[in-house]
C-alpha cells in the first residue's frame, strides 16, 4: 500500500495568537483547534497532516523547501506576508505540490492593502472569509484535487 497523502498546514505572523488577537475579526478558537480540523478532515479521507506555524518569512521558505518532495499539498495561510512576501511567493511557485490560500477573515472586504494578494497568482485557489470552517473547505478542495477518496459515505439522503 502506498503511503499516506502528506499535507502540510503552515501558517504565517501572528497566527500563533490565534483566539486572543482580534477574536472580532479572526474568531475565539486557537491554532490547535484549527489543526484538529484539518487533521480531521484529511484522515478522513486517508491523508495526514504536518502542521507549522512561524512569524518569520525565512522559517516559512525553508519549511516549504524542506517538505516539497514528500508533500501532497498545502494550505497556507501567510498572515501578512500574503501581502508583502515575493520570497513566499517565488517559494510556492517553486515547488511542486499545490498550494491552497486561505484566511479566516474576509481580506477582500477589509482595508485596500489586505485586497492584495501577491501569492493569489501561484496558488491553486483561495478561501477567504469562512472562519475556522474555511479550513475544511479549504482541505477538501486540496484533496479533491489530489485526488483523495471521498470521506466515508454518511448515509445522508435526499427529502424524497
Ligand atoms: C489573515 C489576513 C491577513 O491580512 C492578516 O495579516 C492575518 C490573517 C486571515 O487569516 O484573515 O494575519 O491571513
Amino acid at each position: 500500500m502506498s503511503a499516506a497523502p502528506l499535507v502540510l498546514l503552515v501558517h504565517g505572523p501572528n497566527l500563533n495568537l490565534l483566539g486572543e488577537r482580534r477574536p472580532d475579526v479572526y474568531g475565539r478558537d486557537g491554532l490547535p483547534a484549527i489543526e484538529a480540523d484539518v487533521a480531521a478532515a484529511a484522515n478522513a479521507r486517508g491523508a495526514t497532516v504536518l502542521g507549522f506555524q512561524s512569524n518569520h518569512e525565512g522559517a516559512l521558505v525553508d519549511f516549504l523547501h524542506e517538505h516539497r518532495r514528500r508533500a501532497a499539498g498545502v494550505l497556507l495561510n501567510a498572515g501578512a506576508l500574503t501581502h508583502t512576501s515575493v520570497a513566499l511567493r517565488d517559494a510556492i511557485e517553486a515547488i511542486a505540490p499545490p498550494v491552497v490560500e486561505v484566511h479566516l477573515s474576509n481580506v477582500h472586504a477589509r482595508e485596500s492593502f489586505r485586497r492584495r494578494s501577491l501569492i493569489a497568482a501561484v496558488c491553486a485557489g483561495q478561501v477567504a472569509g469562512l472562519g475556522r470552517a474555511g479550513y475544511a473547505v479549504a482541505a477538501n478542495l486540496l484533496l479533491d484535487r489530489l485526488g483523495a477518496p471521498p470521506a466515508r459515505a454518511s448515509g445522508a439522503t435526499l427529502a424524497p
